[in-house]
């Protein structure tokens, strides 16, 4: 979001251990502050994401009229609007780099009784925002991006929202709940179908606010009328950001390193299994439930990993992981295969394009497809690579350092901050050699 340029250099380095937490969960911080602000009574969030995409958000509801606290860092209290108490705002919304907040903020905002107009950064202006607009328009939403289909988005008032069934064209969560935002301003039962389940955040926290919201199989039907009320939220650790942790355990030479409180929703943790079905040595402890979902510390050793085939239907459990798992991959013995992932391609970067050419710089054998890549394991040299301005590119070539034969630069970097703050610091407190300038 701050577009400044900033490098990492990471020297080679071969122990990552130790015992850490990483920052909250990105998801759960963005529909808490979202939901929180429609609801009558105080939400407090404890745990939550201090990273710019969140605080854009915050910021965002903040604009519409919502009162936000931040107790300290990690600690909000919002002061709900009510279902109906938004206002306009005067101003464009900038989303900054935040896929989910504008997505999930166009179906929010979609049945409102004012007008807005959503705005993001250079990244954030090229994804496809079709996939959002197609379902809300079939309800009657007057909202226009460019002719591209892509961000600045406007949104002006309609006279009422209709109720539809939608089948979402690919498996997304950030379709899904912006169709769910928008049902709670329909006429009528809203349904949407997914292809293949995705996380589902949204649901679990509407219904826990009192939404009349029915899971049946890969269907979601929500009725408007309920009131929202307002319930405390606790925020884990956020395992997109643990990802990148428990690679570099796998690729250390010794010792072990133990993440805390890492959320394992089910939809989330499909990178735990691939890396387990790989060899990697990784146990979860201390198991338990926390305000519904799973949460554990995960202990994370040494290994000696095999390629893999990723399972397809694997795929969306693991979206956001691949740069990470690309770093397992390149480490492994053998060459590890990714299909199914066109959705790769218009994430922060072209992820499949990024981590290609960033592995390819390093000298490990890559294929690129259409929707995937295959990477053959080898040895890790140095070299200079653009991020291109994705916060999980970046922070997955630091990882690299650990089977680097020579230091890494990884340029433009700012965007780190976008999910993991502190990304750097922790980083060198397990033992990496990170240097930023
Ligand atoms: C997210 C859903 C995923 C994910 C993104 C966060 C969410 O995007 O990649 O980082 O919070 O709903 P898609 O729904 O587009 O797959």
């Amino acid at each position: 979001m701050s577009g400044s340029a900033l490098t990492y250099t990471v020297a080679p380095s071969s122990r990552a251990s130790g015992r850490i937490a990483v920052p909250g969960d990105k998801s759960i911080s963005h529909r808490a502050v979202m939901l929180g602000g429609i609801a009558n009574g105080v939400t407090r969030v404890g745990g939550f994401l201090p990273g710019e995409d969140t605080l854009a958000t915050a910021q965002i509801l903040r604009e519409l009229g919502v009162r936000i606290e931040r107790l300290d860092e990690t600690t909000l209290e919002i002061y709900g609007a009510g279902l109906r108490g938004l206002r306009g705002a005067s101003k464009p919304l900038d989303c900054g780099n935040a896929g989910t907040a504008m997505r999930l903020l166009t179906g929010l905002l979609a049945g409102q009784a004012f007008a807005s107009k959503l705005i993001g950064d250079a990244s954030l202006s090229k994804r496809p925002m079709r996939r959002v607009m197609d379902p809300l328009r079939l309800m009657g939403a007057d909202i226009r991006g460019t002719e591209q289909g892509t961000a600045p988005l406007a949104i002006a008032p309609v006279p009422a929202l209709n109720a539809i069934r939608y089948t979402c064209p690919v498996a997304s969560a950030q379709i899904k709940s912006c169709v769910l935002l928008a049902g709670l301003y329909a006429h009528g039962a809203t349904t949407v179908v997914e292809p293949t389940a995705t996380r589902d955040y949204t649901e679990s926290m509407l219904r826990a606010l009192g939404a009349d919201l029915v899971v049946d199989g890969l269907a979601v039907t929500i009725r408007p009328g309920n009131t929202l009320n307002a319930v405390p939220v606790s925020v884990p650790g956020d395992f997109s950001s643990a990802a990148f942790f428990l690679v570099a355990g796998l690729l250390s030479r010794s010792g072990e390193l133990v993440i805390e409180n890492v959320g394992l929703n089910p939809r989330r943790t499909g990178l735990l299994l691939t890396l387990r079905d790989m060899g990697g040595d990784i146990e979860i402890l201390d198991e338990r439930l926390q305000a519904g979902e799973r949460v554990g510390d995960l202990r994370v050793r040494p290994s000696a990993l095999q390629a893999i085939d990723v399972p397809i239907e694997r795929v969306p459990d693991m979206i956001d992981e691949f740069p990470a798992f690309c770093i397992a991959a390149a480490a492994a013995r053998g060459t590890s295969t990714v299909r199914g992932a066109h959705e790769l391609r218009v994430k922060e970067s072209d992820r499949i394009g990024a981590m290609a050419s960033g592995l390819r710089t390093l000298g490990i054998e890559v294929e690129e497809f259409d929707d995937g890549m295959a990477i053959t394991g080898g040895s890790t040299g140095g070299g200079e690579i653009d991020s291109r301005g994705d916060h999980r590119i970046a922070m997955s070539f630091a990882v690299a350092s650990l089977r680097a034969t020579g230091a890494i630069r990884v340029l433009d970097c700012a965007n780190v901050a976008t999910s993991f703050p502190g990304f750097e610091g922790l980083a060198s407190s397990v033992g990496l050699d990170l240097g930023v300038t």
